[in-house]
Formats: C-alpha cells, structure tokens, sequence
C-alpha cells in the first residue's frame, strides 16, 4: 500500500483518480482549496466503511507551505492536478490563478526535491496555443497570442510548470514527469468554469438553448476521464518518462458545432443550437485555438497504451451521469417535501 498525495483530489480528474488508487488498495491524501472542486465529489470515498480509514481530506491550499511540506513529507509519490482552471475562471481571476499555476506548482516541484518524491505534473494541449497542423506532437513550438490577452496566461503559466519541472529534472534528478491532458471529460464535471461538454449536455437537458461560442468550426479531441486516470498511473511509475513531457489525448477530433449536434441527438432534446460570438461570450479581444488533436506515439511508446474511447461512448456516460444526478436530486426534493 502507497501513500499518495493528490493536490487538487477533490477536483473532477481528482475524485476519479482518488478512485482507481483506492480501487487498489492505496492510501490518498487530498490537499484542495475547494475552490473549483467539491466535497461532494470524494464524499462517497470518506463515507464508505471500505475505503474511508485510506482517505484523508485537508481543506487548504497549494500556497500554504505549512499544509503542503509535512504531506509531501508523508506521502510516498505525488500527483500534482491543483491548479487554477477553465477559461472563464481564468479570465475572472487573472492574478490569482497565475500565483496558484506558478507558484504554487514550484513549491509542489521544490518540496518534492527536498524529500525525493516521485511527482506527476498536469499540464495542458494549451500550451500548443494556435497551432493548427495534426498530430500535435511534444517536440512542435508553442503559439500564444499577446499578453494583452489574459486567456493565454493559462497556457504560458502551464508552459512555465513544464520548464520548472524539466529544470528540477536535469539539475536535481527528480523523478517527474508531466503530462500535456487534452480536453478531458466524463462524470462529475462542471460546466460552471467554462467546459464545453458538461455545459452542452446541462442546456441541452433542461431544454435551453446550446450556446456555442465562436462560429463553431473550431475543433477538439476529447478524452474519458477513466483513460487519462490510467495513463497518469503509468506514467508515474514509470522511470523511463521522468524528465519528458506527455501527451494524453483522445482520438475523435470533433468541430464544436457537431458536438453540439451529437448532444442533441443523443439526449434527444429539441433545444436550438444558438451561436454567440466570442466578443460577446468572453470579454474583447478574446482569441480561441482552432484545432487541437494530439500524437499519443511518445505515450504509447512508455506506457504501452493510449486512450481509444470513441466519443459517443464519452457522450453517453456524461449523459447518463447527469440523468442520474437529475433523479438523485429529484428524489432528495420529494423527501424534503413530504
Ligand atoms: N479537464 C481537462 O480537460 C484538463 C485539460 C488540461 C489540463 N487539465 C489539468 O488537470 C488538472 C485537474 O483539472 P480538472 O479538470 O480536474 O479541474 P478541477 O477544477 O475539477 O480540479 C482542480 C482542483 O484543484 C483545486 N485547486 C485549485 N486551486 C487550488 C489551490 N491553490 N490549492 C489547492 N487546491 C486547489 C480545485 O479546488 C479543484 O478541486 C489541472 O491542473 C488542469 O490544469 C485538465
């Protein structure tokens, strides 16, 4: 049995990570500020006989050396997901989410060093920026816009973790190893902070109209969330891939617009699709990456695996997640008004 420290655990890729390692025996350390993510989503893990004496929860944050440094300590490796995230959350909180993205991913980086812990960092396809050619690959440039525009803050931010992380590599050898996480979707996650499906499927299902922002021809690759979980738990056991940066991404590029239509059709909802343009969905000069569909060559090559789920298999456990949710929360409704 390992210890493991998950900050950002009681996030969406957090709680299902939490999960799997519980699923196997481990012990988890969550450290989260609750700030994007939920009790509710490790709640069922705390409450249950066979999993809650091999689950710890500390409300707090990455920035606060004194929470962090003794469960670093602690813990036997670390998966580092906390961080400030979603394009809405990042353009509301400029300031705030550079400090957590930079600072707060550093000190993770340099308390690990200090106590040799193996450490998974979570970066992002952001940080192609505008790149438009397929396959990304991790040996492609960078594209970002002016810093004028906070939205690429997020993607120079997780490019800043990446060259920490590598820095730490070759001049301390620690064992880390980052991974660049294409969209990745599937039960629990919020649409609140700007993520297109859980959005999508929510207007959908309570019959509002399916806002697509920009003119919808811009495209993506999503990803099951249990597939990247998997990958993350590879690739942290293995040596081979500390020192790289990794992609983790799907394998059915989609254009907006047509998730749009798939979410219509498979939650059978007679919702219009409305098209608001980006100066109107997001503040001015708002820019957007047209394209984003990963290489998992290098993934394949360490782990053995990439993931392979088609999107309509993503579509439907969203779907089903929110159904459930929809007559989980009706149920506790009619209790209260009875
Ligand atoms: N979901 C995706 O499609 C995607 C894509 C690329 C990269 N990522 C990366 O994966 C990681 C997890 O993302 P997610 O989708 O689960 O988002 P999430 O918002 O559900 O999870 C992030 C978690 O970090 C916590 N957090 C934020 N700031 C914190 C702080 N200062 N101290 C402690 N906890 C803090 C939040 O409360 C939340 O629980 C992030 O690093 C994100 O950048 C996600």
């Amino acid at each position: 049995m390992k210890r493991i420290l998950i900050t950002g655990g009681a996030g969406f890729i957090g709680s299902h990570l939490t999960d799997a390692y519980l699923a196997q025996g481990d012990e988890i350390v969550i450290l989260d500020d609750l700030s994007t993510g939920a009790l509710e989503n490790i709640q069922p893990f705390l409450d249950n006989p066979a999993t809650k004496s091999r689950i710890t929860f500390v409300q707090d944050t990455i920035l606060n050396p004194a929470a962090l440094e003794p469960e670093i300590e602690r813990a036997d490796k670390v998966i580092h997901l906390a961080a400030a995230v979603g394009v809405q959350y990042i353009i509301d909180n400029p300031l705030h989410s550079l400090v957590v993205n930079l600072n707060g991913t550093e000190s993770v980086l340099r308390l690990c060093d200090k106590y040799s812990k193996k450490v998974f960092i979570a970066s992002t396809s952001e940080v192609y920026g505008k790149q438009t050619h397929a396959p990304l690959r991790e040996t492609d440039d960078s594209h970002f816009g002016p810093t004028y525009r906070q939205r690429w803050s997020y993607a120079g931010g997780k490019m800043m973790d990446e060259f920490f992380s590598l820095a730490y590599h070759q001049s301390e050898a620690l064992e880390v190893v980052v991974a660049r996480l294409f969209n990745t979707v599937g039960p629990r996650q919020k649409g609140t902070y700007g993520m297109v499906i859980p959005r999508f499927v929510q207007q959908a299902m309570s019959g509002e109209p399916i806002t697509v922002y920009g003119d919808g021809t811009q495209t993506r690759t999503f990803t099951h969330v249990a597939e990247v979980v998997a990958c993350i738990m590879a690739l942290i056991d293995t040596p081979a891939a500390y020192g790289s940066v990794v992609n983790i991404g799907g394998v059915e590029e989609v254009s907006i617009m047509d998730l749009a239509k798939r979410v219509l059709e498979r939650t059978g909802s007679s919702s219009e699709i409305l098209v608001i343009p980006y100066d109107e969905a997001y503040p001015k000069e708002f820019e957007d990456m047209q394209r984003r569909v990963p290489s998992t060559e290098r993934l394949q090559k360490l782990v053995g695996f990439a993931p392979q789920l088609p999107l309509e298999r993503i579509l439907n456990d969203v779907v089903s997640h929110f159904e459930l949710t929809q007559v989980q929360g009706q149920t506790a409704s009619s209790v209260v008004n009875r």
